[in-house]
């Protein structure tokens, strides 16, 4: 190792995820369902209200917490929701921004956090960086949020517990009793919830609940990356404790500066904007996929996001991953997100014709 390379960048590697850019990177027009954004692209007028603001002059930083009009749209539609005394809301570099923030606002070396397995690649890796112990806690074989197993997980040394519904990379969502199990654990023993709610909009069956309607301490992070598909224009929020956003801002104004400004003129109009047709497009395309695989895989049915997570009929995901790429079809392998070896996850914000193609091959891989 190069003498330069700081130790904390030892606690965790991304070799796992290089090699299925490798692997993709030998496919020529594979069929890709490993990717984790929207298939559909930026609406029209929030691309139009991006430009606007560059054309006039909206180039500079914003303020650390956001351009005014933005943080008071998400400060009522946050209040609307969680009418509690002590909530702020800021503007951060997308939903990433706002996870590293709340971990170096949050966790001091050696404080635990618990998470359920699998997992979003990045926790365990900006938690690392953070000096923090990750404490998975596996959820096989349903992937649901059990207050038993977080609640047999906890020791003097729990800082945070990590929720993320619906869930990458499984799609399976908690239900609002699972939430308020955790949530009200969590407040009996003073340990602080961190929500990802990245996938908020991307909710198939009822409504979408928070830990935050039990939990009033409840740090929640959300974004436009992936419900307008503004990947690339790095635009999340948070709320919480005011005490708990001041502190985020303070280091945000010395790392991130602020969220792109030009973007978040794009996320203000993106607020207007309605997702109704996308979101029954995707649950269409889960509704085919789902049960284009149910008879020949397991699969804990998802009811949000885009993934689902079914078990390999080989013993190794990874070994199966191989063969679904040697035939063509891009999937990635669950010990990407997992302690185990045993799934893969499939991505279904693809057209209609490649999931088609997608499942033709899973389902000949299963032997049907
Ligand atoms: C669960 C989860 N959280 C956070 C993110 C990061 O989103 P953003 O682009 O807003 O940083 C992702 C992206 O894949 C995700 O799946």
């Amino acid at each position: 190792m190069h003498p330069w390379i700081a130790d904390r960048t030892t606690t965790f590697d991304s070799s796992g995820i290089r090699k299925v850019f490798d692997l993709a990177a030998k496919l020529k027009d594979p069929i890709n369902l490993s990717i984790g954004q929207p298939d559909f692209d930026v609406p029209d007028e929030v691309k139009e209200a991006a430009i606007e603001a560059i054309r006039n002059g909206k180039n500079s930083y914003s303020p650390t917490q956001g351009i005014g009009p933005l943080r008071e749209a998400l400060r009522e539609e946050v209040q609307a929701k969680y009418p509690h005394e002590d909530r702020d809301v800021f503007v951060s570099s997308g939903t990433s921004g706002g996870l590293m923030l709340a971990m170096l606002s949050m966790i001091n070396p050696g404080d635990e956090v618990i998470y359920m397995d699998p997992f979003f690649v990045m926790y365990p890796a900006l938690l690392k960086m953070c000096g923090g112990v990750a404490v998975p806690v596996d959820s096989y074989p349903d992937f649901r949020l059990d207050v038993e197993k977080i609640k047999a997980a906890i020791t003097p040394r729990t800082k945070m517990i990590l929720v993320n519904s619906p869930a990458n990379p499984t799609g399976v969502t908690a239900t609002a009793s699972e939430l308020k199990a955790v949530a009200q654990l969590a407040a009996e023993k003073n340990i602080a919830v961190l929500s990802d709610e990245i996938y908020s909009r991307f909710f198939y069956d009822g409504t979408f609940a928070s830990p935050a309607s039990y939990n009033d301490q409840t740090i929640v992070i959300d974004g436009f990356s992936k419900s307008h598909a503004m990947t690339g224009w790095r635009v999340g929020y948070v709320h919480g404790p005011s005490e708990i956003i001041r502190t985020m801002l303070k280091i945000q104004q010395y790392s991130f500066v602020c969220s792109p400004q030009p973007a978040q003129w794009g996320a203000l109009r993106a607020m207007e904007v309605s997702l109704d047709g996308h979101i029954e497009a995707y649950r269409r395309k889960r509704d085919f996929v789902y049960s284009a695989l149910a008879d020949c895989y397991e699969i804990a049915k998802p009811g949000g996001a885009f993934y689902m997570f079914p078990k390999a009929p080989t013993d190794s995901g990874e070994a199966f991953v191989e063969q679904a790429i040697s035939r063509g079809l891009l999937i990635i392998p669950g010990n990407i997100f997992s302690a185990r070896d045993s799934h893969f996850r499939i991505s279904f914000a693809a057209s209609d014709e490649q999931l088609k193609q997608g499942v033709d091959i899973l389902r000949s891989l299963a032997g049907v």
